[in-house]
């Protein structure tokens, strides 16, 4: 047996802790049918742990994450009206999850939007847009732009309140992520298409030149270019053009929640954020807390992350697909949860159960 893969687990606020408890499960299915084993470190992190620790990212949690081999992160934050008993600066998003983001320099987000043909039926497209299904691999850049330039409020000469934040990226933080989209490319359908908005965006001329740049390290790969814009329209009314995509931070969060609406949920949406020594995953999705505690959640997006881990971080290709293998055949099979816009003769079940038939399904398959 080799050493211990150490994981910080952060299941995180409302419905974190009920999927984290479901995607936990593969390590130990795992472990039991492979010369692996996993050590869980459980920690702190979001709005739990600003009330219990007074702050969203405590120390505790940090020194965890320096010393573990990868990170799963549940979904944090809390209602609009709940969070506004936490000052702006601790509030998850701000006070958690860029300081991660940025604490590891995690500037690559791969952000699948996967839809087999047989849950086309989860998608609000028509089936003659699905076709064969929707498989495209979304690259988001996540430690630059919008996100974590300058901010400034004050007001000005006039009287007038003002606020201004800074848009800023250097051809390092370009090209970096510019080559991991040519990779995934490479490993793909040998296309790219870059979104960008450079009619307007003096940030995104920028972006374009370095990916001129780097395009000659790879002259294998067609690129497409489309600005940001019409790329939404597109993913709605021809997804199948689409194999990667790569584009800046703030238009990465805002498709890849579309990417997620073409799916039928959030819910679908697992992802991972992997900088040059540590990656942590986490659901594309935020907490639901709506649906908190009502055991409906549906768990496809945590357990998800843990495939995209067992692969990205660990390299065990074939165990994370059979965990993907295993959720599909579960949705296959007319199981969902009531969470999910679910075809009528589906079988609605909790998110405990629906954890015990993938777990169930991931046992047989690794045998
Ligand atoms: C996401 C989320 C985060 C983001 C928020 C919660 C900070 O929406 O991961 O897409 O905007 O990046
Ligand atoms: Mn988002």
């Amino acid at each position: 047996m080799t050493n211990a893969l150490r994981v910080a687990v952060l299941p995180g606020d409302a419905i974190g802790p009920e999927i984290m408890a479901q995607a936990i499960r593969v390590f130990d299915i795992v472990q039991k049918h492979r010369d692996v084993a996993f050590d869980l470190i459980e920690c702190p992190f979001g709005a739990g742990a600003y009330f219990s620790h007074g702050t969203a990212f405590p120390e505790e949690t940090r020194t965890t994450c320096d010393a573990v081999d990868a990170i799963l992160k549940g979904p944090v934050g809390l209602s609009h009206e709940e969070s506004k008993i936490i000052p702006v600066e601790e509030q998850p998003e701000r006070g958690a999850i860029l300081p991660l983001r940025a604490r590891y320099n995690t500037f690559a987000n791969f952000r699948p939007i996967f839809l087999s043909r047989q849950m086309a039926h989860f998608s609000p497209l028509k089936e003659s847009i699905i076709g064969d299904g929707i498989d495209i691999l979304l690259i988001r850049e996540l430690v630059g732009g919008l996100y974590f330039g300058e901010k400034e409020r004050g007001v000005n000469s006039d009287g007038q309140r003002y606020v201004r934040e800074v848009l800023e990226y250097d051809e390092i933080q370009v090209r970096q992520v510019l080559r991991v989209g040519f990779e995934q490319a490479m490993l793909r359908k040998k296309r790219l298409h870059n979104i960008h908005k450079s009619n307007v965006l003096m940030s995104s001329v920028f972006w374009n030149e370095i990916l001129d740049e780097v395009q000659q390290e790879y002259p294998e790969v067609e690129v497409i270019h489309l600005l940001v814009d019409a790329a939404a329209t597109a993913l709605c009314l021809n997804p199948g053009q689409f194999d990667v995509m790569v584009m800046e931070n703030m238009f990465g969060d805002i498709l890849s929640d579309q990417g997620g609406g073409i799916l039928g949920s959030l819910g679908l949406m697992p992802s991972a954020c992997l900088g040059p020594d540590k990656a942590y995953y986490e659901p594309s999705h935020g907490s639901a807390p709506d649906i908190a505690g009502k055991n409906i959640a549906n768990p496809y997006s945590m357990i998800g992350s843990v495939a995209m881990m067992l692969e990205m971080s660990f390299g065990m290709k074939s165990e994370s697909d059979a965990v993907w293998q295993a959720m599909k055949s579960v949705f296959e099979a007319g199981y969902s949860t009531a969470d999910l816009s679910a075809r009528s003769d589906m079988t609605l079940v909790s998110t405990v159960e629906f954890g015990d038939r993938v777990m169930d399904s991931l046992d047989a398959l690794l045998r």
